[in-house]
């Protein structure tokens, strides 16, 4: 029997020294080593031998197993050991990686962002920000800007009134009177803020935004409005704009106009590839606003506050800002503004 030793030995010490994980170790160790394995097998037939080789086989199947055992565990720190660190190497973090992408942050509004940008042209041009109350009184709203009793935006199909003389303003106009009771001229102004009329389609919303301008000084003319105006339109719509002033009228500019600004999407109203062109519908111009020359009766109403009619005059103007950031961006419809359909604001970063 103890012939069969050595073999048995030199077999386990080879997978021993082939096993490359710890995993595999231990498959050799159960293999050679475990219970149903064949020396300790041997080991348990040593009792039945004859006496005189009982000794020397038993001794020689423990020390084989004993050096096996060594052998194992002297493998398995060496595996254990090359496997740490191989998970340390894998598991390194390199700290000056950049961080995980940050998630979204949004971005401002398409309405927001075209607020702050008509602000930035006029603040350019010397323009403070003006504000006043949505909830206004017929008196500002159109009372002091010259409204006839008759006129019809002062109709109920046009308003919501709060009482007879009280009502959301239909216009930031306004706010002219407001800021020209609070200072005396020269004055420069916007006023940015939220109107309200009864319309709703494609391109009306009750709630709705404007901005309006006024400019009272003791000089100044309808060159200036244009020239104000012209620097408007080439902040916001591109350098290449111009701008035309036609006759209108507004009951609290005299004279008035509407401003239109050249077609930034064709040139005379024909698209690069030959079409009439949809923005301006081949008119080669786009009404953006009204304005004029502020009407003496105006600046009646706030006489006392500094504003004589025979000394200074001025120049008004009024445009909407829901307008101005559809015709920039070719906003097809007015209420997708206010959807607030993450996919079409995600598109104006
Ligand atoms: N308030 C007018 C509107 O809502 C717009 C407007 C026109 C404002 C002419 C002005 C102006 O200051 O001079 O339709």
């Amino acid at each position: 029997m103890s012939e069969r030793i050595a073999p048995i030995e030199q077999q386990a010490r080879a997978a021993i020294v082939a096993a490359q994980t710890t995993q595999e170790l231990e498959a050799a160790r159960v293999r050679y080593l475990g219970r149903k394995a064949e020396l300790p097998n041997l080991l348990r037939q040593v009792a039945e031998l004859p006496a005189a080789e009982r000794a020397a086989t038993g001794k020689a199947a423990n020390e084989a197993r004993q050096r096996l055992e060594q052998a194992i565990e002297q493998r398995m720190a060496e595996l254990a050991g090359r496997e740490l660190d191989e998970r340390l190497a894998a598991d390194r973090v390199d700290v000056t990686l950049p961080a995980d992408p940050l998630p979204a942050i949004g971005s401002l509004h398409l309405l927001t962002a075209t607020w702050r940008e008509i602000e930035d042209v006029f603040i350019g041009l010397g323009f403070n920000v003006a504000d006043g109350p949505a909830v206004e009184t017929v008196y500002y709203n159109f009372d002091a800007l010259n409204h006839e009793i008759t006129h019809p935006a002062r109709g109920l199909t046009d308003t919501f009134y709060v009482s007879d003389t009280v009502l959301l303003r239909t216009h930031t106009s306004p706010v002219q009177i407001r800021a020209m009771e609070r200072q005396p001229p020269p004055i420069y102004i916007i006023v940015p803020g939220r109107v309200f009329r009864p319309d709703s389609d494609a391109t009306h919303t009750p709630q709705f935004h404007q901005v309006e301008g006024l400019a009272v000084d003791t000089d100044v003319t309808l060159g200036d409005l244009r020239g104000t105006l012209l620097t408007f339109a080439r902040g916001i719509f591109g350098e290449e704009r111009e701008v035309r002033l036609r006759p209108h009228f507004f009951p609290f500019t005299e004279p008035s106009v509407e401003v239109d600004v050249s077609c930034f999407n064709c040139t005379q109203g024909v698209t690069a590839d030959g079409r009439r062109c949809p923005l301006c519908k081949g008119e080669a111009w786009i009404e953006i606003l009204g304005a004029g020359m502020v009407d003496p009766n105006v600046l009646g109403h706030v006489r006392e506050y500094g504003y004589d009619p025979e000394l200074v005059q001025g120049f008004a103007f009024g445009m909407g800002i829901e307008r101005i950031a559809m015709l920039k961006h070719g906003v097809p419809d007015l209420r997708l503004l206010y959807d607030n359909d993450i996919r079409f604001l995600e598109q104006f970063g």
